[in-house]
């Protein structure tokens, strides 16, 4: 392959390197061309086509259903590591060894902590607030309390702020739940691991003990593997960008976590349970809601099915779909609402509109329905969906720090009036 990419525009030849990833991607670096010709710009909304960096963090290739960490599969990670290796994979570029994997833990543990005072804001919510509009506040507020946040310059002050979020980003999602729930806001057992911690967290009654079940903690553990990183998406690019200004992590966060609420993003789990409670409540006829899907004129769509970049299968619904039996099977749950996605996704997989398109059930098709035999209320869908991400997006924030990357900011094409004239009030 040639390594210039020729762009003629009024007759007048212009010379651009194509740049290869290590997976054989290739790329077109267009960063002179408005120098270059004076001004001509790319447009490309939603970004389907652009490269917004160059990331050594998850490698993804929709077309194949492949999904790496630091280039492990996904499927190998999901079924040998746990969440904790997997985050300092995906921020630290490798795979822990024991005694790395132990500071990392002591160091998360030594933060568990939240000041006390962060909970008179949370009592400033009301009881009805959605879950992730509260997360991200009350992510945000750490920094007033853990100012040194604001150093993005020194990499121990970074590394701090890593630990710190990620000890307490847990607590802030248990405190939220039991907010919701009317329970005391209480601390974790620096006893237990990570995903156990989480668990007995939000579960644990004031007047009983919590036992784990280690089918519902596995299952956990994978489903946060499974949404750890997802390279260059709505919320991650949120996180880099905003972090591009010399934001503190705590507030890129804040700006992620707001960015994933979106039902056609991280809101989709909590989308998809929606719509069969609907399906179900509407006398359970799938072949009516997916007849509204493929109805051009109905702006209904089937939520969980579908995926900007997998348009062949989604390999974290296989894993997740297998982690779904389960638990369910586990827990003995009959239940149908998952009669109704079983039908659905059936009958989905065997359409030609579906087929067609490439349009296959993704992750939150499934983690949804775990979260519910779990009895995680659906609002808070998407902040599990959060807590899973939180490694991915410290690690593109903090790689993006380390690259010294440029303030993201997008140009545009002007498409508004030409200047006009002024007119006063009463000549309009
Ligand atoms: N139901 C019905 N039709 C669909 C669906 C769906 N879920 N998804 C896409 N289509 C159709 C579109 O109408 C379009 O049809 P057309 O070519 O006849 O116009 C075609 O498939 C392509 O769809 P686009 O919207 O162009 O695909 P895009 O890549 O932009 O969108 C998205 C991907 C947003 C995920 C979309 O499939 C969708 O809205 N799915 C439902 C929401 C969902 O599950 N989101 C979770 C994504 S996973 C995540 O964020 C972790």
């Amino acid at each position: 392959m040639s390594d210039k990419a020729t762009l003629e525009i009024n007759g007048e030849k212009y010379e651009f390197p194509i740049l290869v990833g290590s997976e054989k991607e290739v790329a077109i670096d267009i960063k002179s061309l408005r120098s270059a010709t004076g001004g001509v710009i790319t447009l490309d909304p939603g970004y389907k086509n652009t490269g917004s960096c160059e990331s050594a963090i998850t490698f993804l290739d929709g077309e194949n259903g492949v999904l790496r960490y630091r280039g492990y599969s996904i499927e190998e990670l999901a079924e040998k590591a746990d969440f904790l290796e997997v985050a300092y994979l995906l921020i630290f570029g490798e795979l822990p060894t024991k005694e790395q994997l132990d500071k990392f833990d002591k160091d998360i543990k030594s933060h568990s902590v939240v000041d006390d005072d962060i909970k008179k804001i949370l009592d400033a919510f009301p009881k009805s607030a959605h879950p992730m509009g509260v997360l991200s506040s009350l992510t945000s507020a750490l920094t007033a309390f853990y100012p040194t946040s604001v150093d993005v310059t020194s990499e121990e002050q970074m590394y701090n702020s890593i630990v710190r979020i990620l000890a307490k980003f847990p607590v802030l999602v248990a405190w939220t739940l039991r907010k919701k729930h009317g329970l005391p806001l209480d601390y974790g057992d620096n006893k237990l691991s990570y995903v156990e911690n989480i668990l007995k967290m939000m579960f644990k009654s004031p007047s009983s003990d919590y036992e784990q079940n280690p089918i519902l903690v596995n299952a956990l553990d994978k489903l946060l593997i499974l949404h750890a990183d997802h390279e260059q998406n709505c919320s991650t690019s949120t996180v880099r960008i905003a972090g591009s200004s010399h934001a503190g992590l705590f507030v890129s966060l804040a700006s992620g976590i707001s960015a994933l609420w979106g039902p056609l993003h991280g809101g989709a789990n909590q989308a998809v349970l929606e719509m069969l409670e609907a399906i179900k409540a509407d006398g359970g006829d799938t072949k009516k809601y997916m007849a509204k899907a493929k109805d051009k004129n109905d702006p209904f769509r089937l939520m969980g099915f579908g995926h900007r970049v997998y348009k062949n299968f989604d390999p974290r619904a296989k894993i997740i779909k297998a982690a779904a039996d389960e638990v369910l099977n586990d827990l003995g749950i009959d239940d149908p609402i998952l009669d109704i996605a079983k039908g659905l996704a059936k009958e989905a997989l065997e359409d030609p509109y579906f087929i067609d398109r490439k349009l296959y059930p993704n992750v939150d098709f499934y983690s949804g329905i775990i979260y519910r035999a779990m009895g995680i209320p659906v609002e808070m869908f998407t902040v599990m969906f959060a807590l899973g991400r939180l490694p991915g997006w410290i690690a593109q924030w903090r790689e993006m720090r380390l690259r010294n990357e440029p303030i993201g900011r997008p140009r545009q094409l002007y498409i508004g009036e030409t200047l006009r004239e002024f007119k006063t009030i009463e000549k309009r």
